[in-house]
């Protein structure tokens, strides 16, 4: 097994194909996140070389309680090791620690027309949902770009609501490389099949924000009473009504938890069972699907330093990769002092 990253050959190409993630310590994981990106974090570990952040300065838009932040980011790092992710062959890195991320993104920002981030749908998403209109709330996409490309990755596992995110990371490089020279490269987002969650609601994405999650390490009588609340076809209102599955959120996440779902949604179809059943059904597959998850998280947990040692390890790992592209950065755009030729 590798014990360290291809971090020897920063800044020119990496051994393997490099992989960045990032994750906002703004609440408790939940089914959006581990099927829209956090699935696909654990299987790159195997094929990629691997970093994952937990983003703390982007949660600092919406998370204004100090206390409240730090641990957060503690129980990020216990839900990310309890899904899988292995700090033996990915480096798991919180963000705050390297703080280069956020001399890049002010790079950027002078690269950046402020068109393009005001354009940005999450953007006005998050201004619907009443985020104060922060100069970080516009500047978020930039320095999530800063993230990815520090590290030169390629390839950005992430669930389907962050495309335009990417496509806008995307255009940076391109009018960074075209202003200065060609030194990053592309980033692309890796899906998972599946759609962008909904939450609870049936209406809106899933979201820490939006208060409408299920949380995937949460008490098993939480995700019962959290999954029989959920909003499903309002048009079924009596027991006998045909249901439409195809915009039940409750039929739909039956896809990822069981191989029988077309039997499920067909019996919902015919109304040969309830919404009721298809509930209960679906609470006690996720909590059988992530009990020994549950149990890992709680074994981690157990140990008070092992947080801090994931987080030294990751910052350990990625430090020559990120100084190596900081000082090329440096150089280029003429800051700093001049380097030995
Ligand atoms: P966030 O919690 O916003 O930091 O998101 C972390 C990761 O989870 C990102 O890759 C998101 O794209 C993904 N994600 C968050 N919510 C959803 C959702 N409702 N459906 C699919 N993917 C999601
Ligand atoms: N914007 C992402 C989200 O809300 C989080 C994020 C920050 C990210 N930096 C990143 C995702 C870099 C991928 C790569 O989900």
């Amino acid at each position: 097994m590798r014990q360290t990253l291809d971090a020897h050959d920063a800044p020119s190409r990496p051994l393997r194909e490099r992989v960045f993630s990032g994750i906002q310590p703004s609440g408790a994981s939940h089914l959006g996140n581990y099927l829209g990106a956090q699935v696909n974090y654990v299987a790159m570990q195997e094929e990629f070389e691997t970093i994952y952040g937990i983003v703390d300065y982007h949660a600092l838009t919406t998370v204004h309680d100090g206390a409240e932040l730090r641990r957060l980011t503690h129980e990020m790092v216990l839900d990310l090791l309890a899904v899988g992710l292995d700090p033996q062959r990915c480096a798991l890195i919180r963000q705050s620690d390297l703080p280069e991320h956020a001399e890049l993104a002010w790079i950027f920002n002078t690269v950046v027309p402020v068109s393009w981030v005001e354009r940005t749908p999450t953007y006005k998403e998050k201004r619907q949902q009443g985020v104060e209109n922060s100069m970080g709330l516009l500047d978020y996409p930039v320095l999530q770009a800063a993230d990815i490309v520090i590290y030169k990755a390629t390839r950005v596992p992430v669930g389907k609501d962050q495309a335009a995110h990417l496509e806008l990371s995307r255009e940076i490089v391109r009018a960074f490389n075209r202003r200065y020279g060609p030194i990053f490269p592309e980033p692309e987002p890796v899906f998972t099949e599946v759609p962008v969650v909904l939450g609870t609601d049936g209406a809106t994405k899933m979201s820490k924000s939006a208060g409408n999650t299920i949380p995937i390490f949460a008490e098993p009588d939480e995700i019962r009473r959290l999954v029989m609340n959920m909003v499903t076809d309002r048009q079924r209102i009596r027991r006998s009504d045909p249901g439409r599955p195809e915009i039940c959120n409750v039929c739909q996440l039956h896809r990822f938890f069981g191989s029988d779902y077309l039997q499920i949604q067909d019996g919902e179809r015919t109304a040969r069972t309830g919404c009721v059943d298809t509930k209960q059904l679906l609470a006690e597959r996720i909590i059988e699907f992530f009990r020994p998850m549950r149990a890992e998280r709680a074994r981690l947990a157990a140990d008070p330093a092992v947080v801090e040692e994931t987080l030294a390890a990751g910052r350990a790992k990625v430090r020559p990769i990120l100084e190596a592209t900081t000082a090329e950065v440096r150089q280029l755009v003429g800051i700093g002092p001049r380097r030995a030729p």
